[in-house]
């Protein structure tokens, strides 16, 4: 194969098999970013003030829409954004001409191509029938007692005079439970629609004033927050007495727009809401996304600002999602519940056994067990299964859970006839899932041992499915431990994300009337409208006030609970990157005397070690106290597989070296007054190979039995030196990146390329382990060889510096555009750059979903245009991948992994 070596060092083969078929490929644009649409941040300072008064002659908004006219730009603007947190619009372009002049105008700040989030699924939902399903939990206010809500509601604290603004898919207002009605006056006092029951996140948006749902998500969401007691199920929200806000952004189906979330989360600001909550995102892993930015903004203004953490746990660390990783927001974590529903199957010569299970199983016979492995082996049917397998359709097929999903585990017994099937736990959260071929369900450990044992010795047991129960609850193994779906951090720039964590599993809320009032869902969306709820007991308790809103992340971070990773009595504490500060405690967040500060001590790198920090401890009581200092460390992550660049999956494997950390045995406070204490860490010496991330707690217990703790997170490595581009055959048993021929195949010969038809055009499949915050493809002169070490650009650093939050990405990426990059020969230096294709601000990692834009993306040269439109001549060339280290200095070179295609030729009859 002709293709080229990478620049960057490749390890030897791995050992391990293809994770996905090459053929699957799916080529086509990026889904997630709307093409030609792009959110705009100029500095009010500059735009729309007149140069001859020097003072502000017409909005912000107004005085760049001049600028562009002055400029013949041609545009439609989609959203308009003035005040405290953001000020530009969203608009429409209509060629990247226009985005360069855009650039160049004075005072804009920065210009984001504008991402698409997809409606938040719950991990699982059931819509109940009655007050008589089976599937509700025994006590439907576990989650409350979880974390001392139901202390502080008997106290009367509910969260009165609080008004928090909820942006997510709409909400039955009409619910009983929700108040009925909608105006003020009402539950839901306000609220708006931004874009119509129609609205995809691509198409037009038609706003009303009617924040309806017809999804489901957002009720849901709301009850969790507001619904109000004396309903059949006996629910009620954490803080049932605030005031709403409903912000609707989402239509029936479909995503939202970056565009529309900031409009709204400004509108939640600008209308005054105490909490702004947003069960919404998607893979980020940077700080810096426009609506991450504006969210973290708006909690640096005095809003407490709380955003679910994600859905995608399984996908290992280095996965935050935005906008919860935005700076000073609070990203929350799911904790599974104390209890589940199960259902009960019929065991001859046993007791019945459990099966997790919101509805009986579709299965009305009687059959025998069937082993299909004799021991417990860690991916049971995770392949097809082998020719010699019997016929599988007279039995209940025995499945051990683990290494790959349940319901490729039951297509693959299908295949061979199976009708039916059961998958025993191997230690994982127990979870209910909805089986879309045969039917199956999850049964627990010991009771998978039972029946492969009897299978073993020869007298398998006959099993049925009673379709009328009895069903019912157990208490929950993993309840309080973290929900194997709730997302791992921390973000590439060394921010923790979660920030804590709530419950999120199995939570009985409000849905639509439409579809059924009351539902069981899970998932983070559930997790964050709690912490809102307790967002506003805190207000009530404390005042209203920006101080106290600043602070909240801080008060519930240092009261809440640390989890361990397991039920074992000698498991570790689970790492602060999956849970931050752990279970939020409503009630000791309130009424504790004792105010630590600051709430997490973020230590960076090794290259940018950040280790002394000095902790505030506020002695609120009217006693001086003694409290003592432990240092309670959690299990360090290993993010990377031994020996791999490939990331460890679910559940991430913790080791017991952890920092060491040197803090005072004691410190003692006067009545009323606040001493600080220093702390200083060193990280652990473990090898930096596999990214391990190390965390804990400094735990400050009070002598009136009060325990805070403050979290902190570092990574023992040098994230400088971690691979971004895979340069292994690990996904699809081909070395990547690579180039795809017409059929998808890779590339064997040398491509000629027409640009007609569909096919006929250079297309390049990569994925990206970590995270990057600039790709870049470039097209090189066909006898370019591997990239040297490059001089750094021709640019004035002051270029680099004057900007905002990440004005440097955009000079840089204007430049790279206009070809300038070229003045010294090339964007690297000793390599005749001919010019820009194309380049991707702030990109995530990809994970082991063999989905476009998920596991890998393919970069497809659809036109023989550059990145500014200007037509590429016929010739012959290659392609030139670049992605910059994690901390990388943009106009360093060599801060760059590199990648360059085979040579190819253009012949296009437009040239
Ligand atoms: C390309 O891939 C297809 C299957 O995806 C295969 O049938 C075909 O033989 C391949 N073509 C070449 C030239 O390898
Ligand atoms: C209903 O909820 C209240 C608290 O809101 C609790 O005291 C009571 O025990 C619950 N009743 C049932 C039947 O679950
Ligand atoms: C960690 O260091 C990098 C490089 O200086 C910086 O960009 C990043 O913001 C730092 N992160 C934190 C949490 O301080
Ligand atoms: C608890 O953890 C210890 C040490 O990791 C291990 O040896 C033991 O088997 C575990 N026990 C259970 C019940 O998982
Ligand atoms: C590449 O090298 C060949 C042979 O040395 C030469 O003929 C050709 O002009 C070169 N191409 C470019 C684009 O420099
Ligand atoms: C567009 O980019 C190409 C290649 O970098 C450059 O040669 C050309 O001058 C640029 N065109 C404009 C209008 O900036
Ligand atoms: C490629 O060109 C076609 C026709 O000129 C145009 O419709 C299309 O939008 C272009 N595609 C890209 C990715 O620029
Ligand atoms: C380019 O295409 C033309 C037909 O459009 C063909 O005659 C010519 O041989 C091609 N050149 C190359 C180098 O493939």
């Amino acid at each position: 194969m002709k293709y080229a070596l990478t620049w960057a060092a490749v390890s030897a083969s791995f050992a391990w098999a293809a994770k996905v078929d090459i053929s699957q490929i799916s080529r086509g644009p990026a889904t997630n970013v709307v093409p030609n649409r792009y959110v705009v941040e100029i500095d009010p300072a500059v735009v729309g003030i007149s140069s001859i008064t020097g003072k502000r002659s017409v909005t912000p908004p107004a005085g760049l829409y001049e600028a562009m006219h002055k400029r013949d730009i041609t545009w439609q603007t989609t959203q308009e954004y003035e005040g405290d947190l953001w000020n530009g619009a969203a608009v429409q372009l209509s060629s990247d001409e226009d985005l360069i002049k855009l650039s160049e105008i004075n005072g804009v700040v920065s210009i984001h191509p504008i991402m698409l989030h997809p409606a938040p699924k719950p991990v699982y939902q059931h819509v109940l029938s009655g007050p008589d399903d089976t599937n509700i939990p025994a006590d439907t206010q576990s989650t409350h007692k979880m974390c001392g809500v139901d202390k502080l509601h008997a106290e009367g604290k509910f969260g009165a005079g609080v008004k928090i603004g909820i942006i997510d898919s709409g909400f039955d207002y009409k619910h009983p439970s929700l108040g009925g009605c909608f105006g003020p006056g009402c539950k839901f006092a306000s609220g708006y629609d931004f874009v119509g029951d129609a609205y995809s996140g691509t198409n037009t948006p038609v706003p009303d004033n009617d924040p309806m749902d017809c999804g489901g998500h957002g009720t849901h969401v709301a009850g969790i927050i507001g619904a109000n007691p004396g309903n059949q199920y006996n629910i009620s929200g954490v803080a049932y007495k605030s005031e709403l806000a409903g912000y609707r952004v989402f239509g029936c189906e479909g995503s939202v727009s970056d565009d529309i979330l900031i409009a709204a989360i400004q509108r939640a600001y600008n209308e005054g809401c105490d909490v702004i909550t947003m069960s919404i995102g998607g893979p980020a892993g940077w700080t810096s996304s426009p609506s991450a930015v504006v969210s973290s903004r708006a909690a640096k203004n005095g809003r407490i600002v709380t955003i679910a953490a994600g859905n995608e746990g399984d996908a290992g660390m280095w996965y935050a999602s935005g906008p919860a990783s935005g700076i000073d927001v609070i990203a929350v974590g799911s904790v599974d519940n104390s209890v589940i529903p199960v259902q009960y199957a019929k065991v001859s010569g046993h007791a019945d056994i459990a099966y997790f299970s919101l509805a009986p199983l579709k299965f009305t016979e009687s059959l025998p067990v069937y082993a299909l492995s004799k021991t417990m082996v860690p991916n049971d049917a995770c392949d097809p299964l082998p020719d010699d397998t019997p016929d599988l359709s007279p039995y209940v097929v025995l499945i051990r859970r683990g290494a790959c999903p349940f319901l490729d585990k039951l297509k693959n017994v299908a295949a061979k006839g199976a009708r039916v099937g059961l998958i025993y736990n191997n230690g994982g959260s127990p979870n209910s899932f909805t089986p879309d071929g045969i039917p199956g369900a999850l049964i627990g450990t010991e009771d998978g041992a039972y029946l492969l044992n009897q299978f073993l010795a020869g007298t398998p047991p006959t099993i049925s499915f009673p379709q009328d129960g009895p069903a019912g609850q157990v208490d929950n193994p993993t309840a309080g431990l973290m929900s194997t779906f709730s997302t791992y951090g921390p973000t590439f720039d060394s921010y923790m994300k979660p920030s804590l964590a709530a419950p999120g599993g199995g939570i009985v809320s409000t849905y639509p009337q439409a579809l059924g009032s009351f539902a069981i869902e899970s998932g983070t969306s559930m997790a964050t409208p709690f912490v809102a709820g307790v967002a506003a007991l805190l207000l009530e308790a404390k005042g209203k006030s920006k101080d106290v809103a600043r602070a909240a992340r801080d008060f519930m971070q240092t009261t809440a609970g640390a989890i361990p990773q397991s039920r074992n009595d000698s498991a570790l504490l689970q790492t602060a990157a999956v849970q931050g500060a752990g279970l939020v405690n409503a009630y000791n967040m309130v009424h504790y005397q004792t105010v630590v500060s600051p709430g997490q001590l973020l230590l960076n790198d090794t290259a940018n070690f950040k280790g002394k920090h000095t902790i505030k401890v506020k002695n609120g009581s009217n006693k001086k106290q003694t409290y003592t200092l432990t240092h309670k460390p959690a299990g360090t992550a290993q993010s990377l597989q031994p020996g791999s660049i490939q990331q460890n999956v679910f559940p991430v494997p913790l080791t017991a070296d952890v920092a060491s950390v040197n803090i005072p045995h004691t410190i003692t406070v006067n009545a009323g007054q606040t001493k600080s204490f220093d702390v200083r860490f060193t990280a652990p010496n473990v090898d930096s190979k596999a990214i391990p991330v190390y965390s804990g707690y400094i735990e400050i217990a009070a002598q009136n039995g009060e325990v805070l703790a403050v979290t902190y997170l570092g990574t023992a490595s040098k994230l400088k030196e971690a691979t971004i581009l895979d340069n292994t055959d690990y996904f699809f048993g081909e070395k990547l990146p690579t180039t795809l021929d017409a059929d998808g195949n890779v590339t064997t010969t040398e491509q000629t390329y027409t640009f007609v038809g569909n096919n006929s055009a250079p297309t390049i499949l990569f994925r990206l382990v970590m995270g990057t915050r600039a790709l870049v493809f470039d097209l090189v002169s066909e006898n370019t060889t591997v990239p040297g070490t490059i001089a750094r650009r021709d640019l004035e650093s002051e270029q680099f510096e004057k900007r905002g939050f990440w004005g440097s990405l955009w000079d840089w990426v204007k430049e790279w555009l206009n070809g300038r990059g070229n003045q010294n020969g090339g964007t690297y230096s000793q390599i005749p750059v001919v010019g820009g294709l194309a380049s991707y601000e702030y990109s995530p990692r990809h994970s082991e979903t063999p989905e476009p834009d998920v596991g890998y993306s393919t970069f497809i040269l659809a036109n023989n245009t550059f990145a500014n439109n200007t037509r590429i001549p016929n010739g012959r060339y290659k392609i030139l991948l670049r992605a910059l280290k994690i901390t990388g200095d943009l106009t360093n070179e060599s801060d760059y992994e590199a990648w360059l295609s085979p040579p190819m030729v253009f012949n296009a009859t437009n040239a």
